[in-house]
């Protein structure tokens, strides 16, 4: 989808309490790899609660264009023939993303160390979105890369025939960085070595490992990730259970602690250290939530979510919890605003480089709302107003970005007055049920 459809306007009311069981959909991050490393297994991948939004059918798409068989069988079942390590062949069209960075990124270091040449586009988030984190190391293997000034999309990607390995230290935390090296050290001799200074989600290291590449993580004496990968695997096809998304659930959870007298049961939550920032900062800003059930699904670690509705305080949020959190800061903003005290993010300019300026679009409607806040380009604080003192009462515009419409939308369950979103289209990306979902626990959300 490289036009942006129609916009969908949206409106969330104060609610009464937030009541049953919110079982959210796939992992995204992880739908996308199971998609991939299908596309790269020879033989068939069986998949099943793969996430179902528009930006992980995009990568399945892409994976058919440049060869594999992606079938789908019933909801969230899937299957991947793929064509092995080595396999692709140049797709006929231009593989378009629609909004997601992490399908493009991820297939550029796929392609890279091929000798084809592949033309990448999206939405009109994407095509403003820094490429050149990605084509830059891209490079070190002799791929050449043809994008728009700033290295954006529409962008081609001319692989290299013959690749050579690469030591590559990560310059931001991105984990879209490190699986594209990863990806483009798959189809080269000899072994490629990622360094990153923070750790970032490691599903990417985790799959490949679990599809039978040699692949190993190492701790330095400075204390940072060495990850070395040895080239020209030979992948085999894997039964791919993805379990749900914590990015996703963090929106019925916030929900719940802001909602008054509101207890909702959120199963089979991520426990994975790379990804639960957001929960270890929800309990020290007061909330009373209980994991329960703790086992494994899928591969990850993940407990049974029982959260009720808490009287919550500001805190400070260290910057290196960022990476585990870094797509919850939206929906942490909002609970923020009905903390009591000052609630102070550092560490945080990635936000500004993803589907929107985060920093900004929450920022800016926030304001709106009747909330204080303070920023720099690596700071955002957000001055609480108690469990009732978020007034509300705006139209708060969403750039394109899935996580700032369900944020704003969250806000309105509890503001004085409701609060609008100009298009909540873009919510179809990640959580394609979430208007239904959010309804059933008993949210008051309305289109136009
Ligand atoms: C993702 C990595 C993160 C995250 C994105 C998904 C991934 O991006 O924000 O939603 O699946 O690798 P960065 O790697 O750019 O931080």
């Amino acid at each position: 989808m490289s036009a942006h459809g129609n916009p969908i306007p949206m409106i969330s009311r104060k609610c009464g309490p937030l009541k049953g069981t919110a079982a959210v959909p796939g992992d995204k991050s992880i739908s996308h790899r199971a998609l991939i490393f299908g596309a790269l297994a020879v033989g068939e991948t069986k998949i099943t609660g793969l996430l179902e939004g528009e930006d992980v059918l995009d990568t399945g798409k892409a994976m058919q264009a440049l060869g594999a068989d992606v079938i789908r069988h019933g909801e969230g079942a899937w299957s991947v023939h793929g064509v092995g390590v080595g396999g692709f062949s140049e797709p006929e069209q231009v593989i378009d993303c629609g909004n997601s960075g992490t399908g493009v990124r991820l297939i550029m270091g796929l392609v890279s160390t091929y000798d084809f040449a592949t033309t990448f586009t999206g939405d009109g988030s994407l095509r403003k979105r820094p490429m050149a984190r990605i084509t830059d190391p891209l490079a070190e293997f002799g791929a050449t890369s043809y994008g728009r000034s700033g290295g954006r999309l529409p962008l081609t990607l001319v692989g290299t025939a013959t690749p050579v390995p690469v030591t590559y230290e990560t310059p931001m935390p991105s984990a879209q960085v490190k699986t594209a090296v990863l990806f483009a050290g798959l189809n080269t001799p000899g072994e490629t070595v990622v360094i990153e200074k923070e750790a970032t989600r490691d599903h990417t290291e985790r799959m490949l490992k679990g599809f039978g590449a040699d692949i190993r993580t190492e701790t330095t004496p400075e204390g940072y990730n060495k990850i070395t990968l040895k080239g020209q695997p030979e992948l085999k096809p894997q039964v791919v259970a993805v379990p749900r998304d914590p990015s996703s659930a963090a929106f019925p959870v916030c929900a719940a602690l802001i909602v008054s007298g509101s207890d909702i049961l959120v199963p089979g939550v991520s426990q994975n250290t790379t990804r639960n920032g957001i929960y270890t900062t929800l309990v020290e800003m007061g909330a009373d939530i209980t994991f329960e059930n703790p086992r494994e699904e899928g591969g990850e670690p993940v407990a049974d979510l029982r959260v009720k509705y808490s009287n919550l305080h500001g805190v400070e949020v260290p910057p290196e919890r960022a990476a585990s959190m870094i797509d919850e800061y939206p929906v942490l903003s909002v609970v923020a605003s009905f903390a009591t005290g000052t609630t102070t993010m550092r560490g945080v300019k990635e936000l500004r480089v993803k589907e929107s300026d985060r920093i900004d679009a929450m920022a800016r409607g926030l304001e709106a709302c009747g909330v204080e806040i303070e920023e720099d380009e690596d700071t955002f604080i957000v001055h609480g107003r108690g469990a009732n003192g978020v007034k509300g009462g705006a139209t708060c515009a969403t750039h394109i970005d899935h996580r700032i419409a369900m944020s704003f939308l969250v806000c309105g369950m509890a503001s004085q007055d409701p609060v609008a979103i100009d298009d909540g289209s873009p919510i179809a990306t990640s959580f394609p049920v979430f208007e239904r979902l959010m309804a059933d626990l008993g949210a008051e959300i309305s289109r136009g």
